[in-house]
């Protein structure tokens, strides 16, 4: 198994208003493999999604490094703010910057059918729904074609067919052999699916394994929810 991401003692530091240090993330270290799908999970303010940024490279480590084999594609949470173009191929397009028109529009438009936007190319972006706006913000990722994805808390603010279609998308991406990443609070949308699970807890990383075997652990002293089902069944999808 190739590697797709290794993290070797990140930590991150920052000055708090009052002069303070603060560390954010304490010597996180792990490898991610091609393919897996891995759901890092810690409450509000543990460090998901700043350890996401370091991982893509958009924000450096106070200490430590990332070996990436490849660049990452990051579908943010905020799905508004990641939404910049009128419509919603041309939403795809303006991350494509591609000279060609016709080959960047055939693109965008695959981009869109994987997830089931296709019929919606020229709606105007804002009109959108939630669940929408999140899958266009996946489409214009995808049309990079990146082999890594880290999604931000893909589940905030969706209904329960819109965490469905998220899912469907993610099953499929990973059946295509991309490395995914999901950063979420919200166990019992997605566990199922992960290969592994990690968790954050103030900073550190407090797990790393399998994740029938996180459910037998004290969940709740990490600020997270213990989900009361067996692990096949902590997955909304069809
Ligand atoms: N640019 C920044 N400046 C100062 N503190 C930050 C910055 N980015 C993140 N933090 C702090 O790092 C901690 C982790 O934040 P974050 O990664 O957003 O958590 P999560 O995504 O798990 O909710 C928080 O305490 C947050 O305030
Ligand atoms: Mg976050």
């Amino acid at each position: 198994m190739r590697l797709s991401i290794k993290a070797s003692g990140i930590c991150k530091s920052f000055t708090q208003p009052d002069g303070s240090p603060k560390q954010a993330l304490k010597d996180i270290s792990f490898e991610i493999m091609k393919g897996e799908l891995v759901v890092i999970g810690g409450e509000n303010g543990s460090g998901k999604s700043l350890l996401m940024k370091i991982l893509a490279g958009l924000e450096t480590p106070s200490e430590g490094k990332v070996d990436r084999d490849s660049e990452i594609g990051l579908v943010f949470q905020d799905a508004d703010a990641q939404i910049l173009a009128d419509t919603a191929i041309e939403d795809v397009l303006f991350g494509l910057r591609m000279k060609d028109r016709a080959t960047a529009r055939a693109k965008a438009l695959a981009a869109l059918e994987k997830v089931g936007l296709d019929a919606k190319a020229d709606s105007p972006s804002h009109f959108l729904s939630g669940g929408e706006k999140r899958r266009l913000a996946i489409a214009s990722i995808l049309a990079l074609g990146r082999d890594t994805l880290i999604f931000d808390e893909p589940y905030s603010n969706l209904d329960y067919p819109g965490v469905k279609s998220v899912n469907s998308i993610v099953t499929e991406l990973k059946e295509a052999g991309l490395t995914i990443i999901i950063l979420t609070h919200e166990l019992e949308k997605c566990l199922g699916l992960a290969d592994r699970f990690m968790v954050l807890h103030h900073g550190q990383l407090v797990y790393n394994g399998d994740p029938a075997t996180a459910l037998a652990m004290d969940l709740e002293a990490w600020g997270i929810r213990k989900p009361e089902s067996p692990l096949e069944t902590l997955v909304w999808r069809s």
